[in-house]
């Protein structure tokens, strides 16, 4: 059989691993971190993920280490290339958090390792690129007959291979497109070194997808919730080609945390498959009051997937359709499995709305089908086109099923902003903002402070001192840049208001989100950014007030992602609109890549 299988540790990126080789055209597959020896004889390739444990704890994640004298070459990657190190140098080869190390780093890489052919060197010898990192944990000493075939300034030990053995270790992560000649490093693996051959092809991927649905389907139909993004309608596009428009159900709940013309997208639908086929219920009564006084968002998150559940029960009974004759079509995509702590030994990021308990009890009664559970947002635009959407939906903003809730931040006591005892260049100004968000650090979740940042010269030197301060105090984990505060309303005399989600504060939320879409629409960055949320806090000059904050993002399958830099003069121009908004009394540029921080608020 040709192929690499991919041994998950729970990293956040190992099925993208498993992504980047089909890429090359190459079958690759995610298995158990533990999948014996034997099971794996055949294939051409395997790779050990990263993941958030620590090679050092005896209950961690490991492979059958037999795979080490299978004769198969072995990459690990992050936790991987530190359980290489344990594994066949013994335990003191690696030591737990010596360096915290997140983001981009530059490696001085050896031109003798084998991984790193093809990759163009400059001038002189050395070798040298930018490659991703995100570890806490370092290999301390290569094991024998190893060699280093690189390092980073916190790193010594980046690269190690076995110049006989094909067995390799990478510390970073060749997976993020943020890491220079990434493919390249893959296609020395999988190529020169595993001798795999091209078989597999992403866009014939439609066909096995829809018999795949007629399988799991049988007799059964299929009732969606929809939400006229890419995933559900790729989704419910493909269920009504697989079982004919006569089988499926779609209900689009308005939540109230809608954005301006989402109901708009959804249209196409309507008009493919007939209002029939697609309805339409405004539930955002029932979401507000479940919500009311709510400010955790896991706790949030949480609520609002269980109304969904209620919803469709509720639309179950009113249309009175038999549990045994209907499954529940989701248009989930794989990082929101991995992202709720789905796979085994990865982290809890954050739960997705349709991950909630609930669900998962449906989905362990055989009650749920997810077409796209195995793709990545990318792939799945892949499929779009492939079933020939129009550009609009197949390429609009990617948007969350909770939706504007995870943007309205919320909060429970009263606490001012207090300026940031860090050293920062002169004549730039810091506060650290009470209020917490969710980030993504080392494979886990993190819940830290937000500092803000006044006086810096463009948004490059804003976001280089985001990455100095996020890298080296562990309490903040996303960083703003102050572009606009009312006059009367100075950023260092504001403070965190109790807020929780009220129709009022989302409505303020969504006419700042339509205003920054047509600006951004009409200065031509729309399809140049990959997504842009627009947040809010409870954050001003006095209860009721609030600070909109900007988080412009580039990424491939929002897995990682870097801040996205928007042209000076069309910073200026949504500072200045959103600053004539009422109620609005600050606007923050989120400078901030994730890691360390997540694409959303929360
Ligand atoms: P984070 O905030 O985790 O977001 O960096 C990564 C990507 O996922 C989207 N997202 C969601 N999508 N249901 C979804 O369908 C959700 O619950 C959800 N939460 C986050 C987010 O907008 C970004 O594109």
């Amino acid at each position: 059989m040709n192929q690499i299988v991919v041994l998950n540790a729970g990293g956040q990126y190992c099925h993208l691993i498993a992504r980047r080789i089909r890429d090359l055209g190459v079958h690759a597959v995610v298995a158990d971190i533990a999948t014996p020896a034997s099971e794996l004889r055949q294939v051409k390739g395997i790779i050990i993920s990263g993941g958030p444990a620590s090679v050092t704890e005896p209950s961690s994640p490991s492979v059958d280490t037999a795979i080490y004298k299978l004769d198969v070459p072995v990459l690990g990657i992050c936790y991987g290339h530190q359980l290489l190190a344990r594994d066949l140098g013994g335990l003191d080869s690696v030591k737990a958090g010596v360096t915290k190390e997140y983001g981009h780093a530059t490696l001085t890489a050896a031109n003798d390792c084998a991984l790193f052919t093809k990759i163009p060197s400059r001038q002189d010898s050395d070798l040298k690129f930018t490659v991703w990192m995100s570890h806490g944990d370092t290999v301390q000493t290569q094991p024998p007959g190893f060699k280093v075939g690189g390092s980073t300034d916190d790193c010594a030990i980046a690269v190690i291979h076995h110049p006989d053995r094909k067995l390799f270790g990478l510390q970073f992560h060749p997976e993020v497109v943020h890491t220079e000649y990434g493919t390249e490093i893959y296609r020395n693996f999988v190529f020169d070194q595993c001798r795999c051959e091209k078989d597999w092809d992403p866009r014939a991927r439609v066909e096995h997808v829809i018999a795949d649905i007629r399988r799991v389907a049988g007799d059964r139909k299929v009732f969606f919730l929809i939400s006229g993004g890419v995933d559900s309608t790729v989704a419910f596009t493909l269920c009504a080609r697989a079982l004919g428009a006569e089988r499926v159900l779609g209900l689009y709940v308005d939540t109230g945390f809608m954005r301006e013309g989402d109901a708009e997208a959804m249209q196409y639908l309507r008009n493919t498959f007939g209002e029939r086929a697609v309805r339409l219920a405004d539930r955002s009564a029932d979401f507000f009051g479940r919500l009311q006084g709510v400010t955790h968002p896991e706790d949030k998150r949480a609520i609002i997937g269980e109304t969904f559940v209620a919803v469709q029960e509720d639309e179950f009974a009113r249309l009175r359709l038999r549990e045994d004759e209907w499954l529940l079509g989701q248009g989930t995509i794989y990082p929101d499995t991995i992202e709720s702590g789905g796979a085994r030994h990865a982290a809890k990021i954050k739960t997705h709305h349709n991950r909630v308990e609930r669900i998962q009890a449906l989905l362990e009664a055989g009650r749920v089908i997810e077409p796209l559970v195995e793709f990545y947002k990318d792939e799945v635009r892949v499929l779009g086109e492939e079933l020939g959407l129009p550009h609009d939906v197949v390429w609009r903003h990617p948007f969350p099923g909770p939706g504007l809730a995870v943007r309205c931040v919320a909060a429970e006591a009263h606490a001012a902003v207090e300026p940031a005892a860090l050293s920062l260049p002169n004549g730039v100004a810091g506060w650290i903002v009470p209020v917490r968000t969710v980030g993504v650090q080392g494979d886990e979740r993190s819940y830290s402070r937000l500092l803000v940042l006044a006086g810096l010269a463009d948004v490059e030197a804003a976001g280089a001192l985001a990455r100095r301060v996020t890298n080296e105090h562990r309490t903040i984990n996303r960083v703003g840049a102050l572009v606009y505060e009312r006059a009367g309303a100075a950023f260092g005399r504001v403070a965190i208001h109790p807020a929780s989600l009220t129709r009022e504060r989302v409505a303020l939320l969504r006419a700042a989100d339509a205003l920054v879409t047509r600006i951004v629409r009409a200065r031509g960055l729309y399809d140049a950014i990959w997504q842009m949320p627009v947040a809010m806090l409870p954050l001003g000059a006095a209860a009721g007030r609030e600070t909109i904050v900007l988080r412009p993002v580039n990424s491939r399958d929002g897995m990682t992602a870097d801040f996205a830099r928007l042209p000076a003069p069309v910073v200026s121009e949504l500072a200045r609109a959103l600053g004539e908004l009422d109620g609005v009394d600050a606007v923050l540029y989120d400078v901030t890549n994730k890691p360390p921080a997540t694409i959303e608020l929360e």
